[in-house]
């Protein structure tokens, strides 16, 4: 089983599925990773602040050196969080070390607080020089969006907000259509702790059984039908196989028609601007004390 691509604003092309790291340890990473990689998937998603770069760099290693792939097969994202946005240059170097690795496919700016006009620049920068091929933001809307294109040499290639069947975030695919950037779907099954609330919805139930799918793999088909790129999360090797198997059934127009509807429901992420200026611009771990 391999993932479709889609060509991105820079050119490239990305997978539309891949891997989610958030919240796992670096050992889950490795593991989760290297079993993503077995299965098929060639898109991999951490960040500094995940603190597992060093597992996901294990796993994609123990995968490369066992044949499964090569490094240019996999697209590997990871994100820059706000205490490095005014040093990018220092943040990249270390971020490829301990990944591993010699460059990143794609690079985010995680938050849309602090100094994101200057992360966003030296992202710029961070292309130039070869150590970044595409850039992209995380956790922004139409303002902040606005304020990084008003400087931007390079159009954002990605946008990976908060995006499920209950939040579905079309204004932001309209705002960003000009600019020819995807959106990536964070939470894609609704996140750890809300899946039951996605998986229990009657619509996605009936539209599961309808094809003999799980709830988990009718999302990621909708995700997939709707143009969403997805990175589902788990440290559980069954559930990663189980969640590439959705691109052998298709969603009829009536059951797309039927989850649209589902948009608005519940957004999960309920954190202020204000409180997030205040509890992520102030928070500057030590990114290379990991495992
Ligand atoms: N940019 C951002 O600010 C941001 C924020 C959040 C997430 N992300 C990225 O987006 C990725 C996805 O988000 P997420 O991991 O938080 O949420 P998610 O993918 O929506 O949900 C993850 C949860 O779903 C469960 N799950 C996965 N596949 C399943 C299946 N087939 N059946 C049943 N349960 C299943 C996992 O279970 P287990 O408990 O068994 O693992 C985990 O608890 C993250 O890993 C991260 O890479 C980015």
């Amino acid at each position: 089983m391999t993932t479709p691509t889609v060509k991105i604003n820079s050119g490239y092309e990305m997978p539309v599925l891949g891997i989610g790291c958030y919240i796992l340890t670096p050992d889950e990473a490795e593991n989760s990773v290297y079993h993503a990689l077995k299965d098929g998937y060639r898109l991999i998603d951490t960040a500094n602040v995940y603190m597992n770069e060093r597992g996901v760099g294990r796993g994609m290693k123990r995968a490369i050196d066992e044949g499964i792939c090569t490094r240019e097969e996999i697209f590997l994202t990871t994100k820059l969080w706000p205490s490095e946005y005014e040093d990018v240059e220092a943040a990249v170097e270390d971020t490829l070390e301990r990944l591993d690795t010699e460059y990143i496919d794609l690079l985010l700016l995680h938050q849309s607080v602090g100094n994101y006009i200057a992360g966003y620049q030296g992202m710029e920068r961070a292309v130039e020089a070869g150590k970044v091929k595409s850039i992209g933001l995380s956790n922004f809307y139409e303002v902040k969006f606005q304020k990084v294109l008003d400087v931007a040499k390079i159009k954002p290639a990605v946008l990976q907000n908060e995006t499920h069947p209950f939040w579905q975030g079309n204004d932001m695919k309209e705002f960003m259509k000009p600019f020819g950037t995807i959106l990536e779907a964070w939470f894609p099954l609704g996140g750890r702790d809300n899946t039951k609330d996605v998986f229990g919805d009657a619509t996605i139930r009936e539209i599961a059984e309808a094809h003999g799918k799980t709830p988990a793999q009718t999302v990621l088909r909708w995700h997939y039908q709707v143009g969403n790129i997805a990175i589902p999360g788990s440290a559980d090797e069954s559930e990663i196989a189980e969640n590439i198997e959705i691109f052998d059934f298709e969603l009829t127009e009536d059951e797309m028609a039927r989850i649209a509807e589902l948009d608005g429901k519940m957004r999960f992420f309920t954190m202020s601007e204000e409180q997030q200026e205040a509890q992520f611009a102030n928070y500057a771990p030590d990114f290379n004390n990991q495992k």
